[in-house]
């Protein structure tokens, strides 16, 4: 009468062990997928060879799709929508570009311990008023004097223009430059952002280039610059980016061909 009972114990033991070995096995490669979803498709499909940071590191706006995401072994088969290197670079350089609005005064008259530089779009008027009304608003932050400035392009339009113009009348913090104010030219706004405060502000301690669709908590940010042992020289933050792949996707927001740049990886450098 023993025997049967005995069975049924050892029976039930197995189905126990089994049952928790499967799942610590599959928590395991759930958690795993959670933190690192590229690298089990590196492993699976052997298809690129990229490190990519877990994306929770990257914010929303910068992750790359999911569609562009293993192609990278291919090679682009459209013509690159750049020039050959040489003429690109040239146009890029800032002093190819002049001033229209430069509100030289707003760093003569303050010496600001931050400079918040905000690219947008000429048209984007809703952006720039909510910036004014919220986190742009105060010009003391933690006793320090923060200045908050708009950093546009050439809209092409008049209209717009001469709305800019009133607009910059009224409160003194358009920056425009002579160039097309265009996705593809970001980089030209981001140049000629460091080139208005190199020339025009270099009093100011700090300087943050922040798009117009963040939100800045201006507090912390001025509360962190002061802190010991931040430089005051020779220093960069943001968020750190490293190992990223350049996307040869054509697709993709964020193609780069390899005739504009050849290397399979950026060097590390900080988001937006
Ligand atoms: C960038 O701006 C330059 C100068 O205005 C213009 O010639 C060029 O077409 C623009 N590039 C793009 C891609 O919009």
């Amino acid at each position: 009468p023993k025997k049967p009972l005995l069975l049924s114990w050892f029976l039930f033991l197995l189905v126990l062990v089994l049952l928790v070995s499967c799942y610590i096995l599959s928590s395991n490669s759930l958690s795993q997928w959670d933190s690192h979803p590229l690298q089990y498709y590196h492993r699976f499909l052997n298809q690129t060879r990229r490190v990519n940071l877990p994306p929770h590191r990257v914010h929303p706006k910068h992750r790359v799709k999911p569609t562009g995401m293993y192609e990278t072994t291919e090679r682009p088969t459209v013509p690159p929508t750049v020039a050959p290197t040489g003429a690109r670079f040239h146009q890029a350089y800032p002093r190819n570009y002049h001033f229209i609005m430069d509100n030289q005064e707003v760093c003569e008259t303050e010496t600001p311990f931050l400079v918040l530089m905000v690219p947008v779009a000429p048209k984007n008027v809703a952006a720039r008023d909510a910036i004014r009304q919220t986190w742009g608003k105060d010009s003391v932050v933690q006793g320090q004097v923060v200045l908050t400035l708009f950093m546009l392009g050439l809209s092409g339009g008049a209209d717009v223009q001469e709305k800019l113009r009133q607009e910059n009348l009224q409160r003194r913090d358009l920056i425009q430059s002579d160039f097309m104010d265009t996705y593809l030219n970001l980089t030209i706004k981001t140049m000629v952002i460091m080139d208005w405060l190199a020339t025009r502000c270099r009093s100011a301690a700090y300087a943050m280039k922040v798009d117009s669709d963040m939100f800045l908590n201006i507090d912390n940010l001025v509360v962190m610059l002061q802190k010991p042992g931040i430089p005051k020289v020779d220093y960069l933050t943001g968020m750190l980016m490293w190992n990223r792949p350049v996307v040869r996707s054509k697709d993709s927001k964020w193609y780069v061909p390899e005739e504009m740049y050849p290397e399979p990886q950026y060097p590390t450098y900080t988001l937006g």
